[in-house]
């Protein structure tokens, strides 16, 4: 297995507070959120109920909407609102260093 390493996912000014803006790290995609009050987030992109993307959604409340079924998680957690999501998001450790947010993504 390899280590998760830190990878630079966006800019800080790439993402303006309270949004979510969808990146492509390698075959990865992922969302990354700018809570409002500040702070980032990232989870896994792609909707764990089918196939679409949760930066093309809402980020409200601390929770993404998928545009497809209406589907809720959690950014912080990743965590399952309820139907139709029967499984939880993947989410990564985030830290800021200088105008870069990084993620700890598995290798
Ligand atoms: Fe996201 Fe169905 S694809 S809720």
């Amino acid at each position: 297995m390899v280590d998760a390493a830190w990878v630079r996912v966006a800019g800080t000014a790439d993402v303006a507070e309270g949004k979510v803006v969808g990146v492509r790290i390698g075959t990865k995609d992922l969302a990354v959120y700018h809570m409002p009050g500040g702070g980032y987030c990232v989870t896994d992109n792609v909707c764990t109920h089918e196939f679409a993307l949760l930066s093309d959604g809402w980020f409200e409340d601390g929770c993404i909407e998928c545009p497809l079924h209406a589907g809720r998680f959690d950014v912080k957690t990743g965590k399952g609102q309820g139907a139709p999501i029967d499984k939880d998001l993947d989410v990564f450790e985030v830290k800021v260093e200088g105008g870069d947010v990084l993620a700890k993504l598995p290798g």
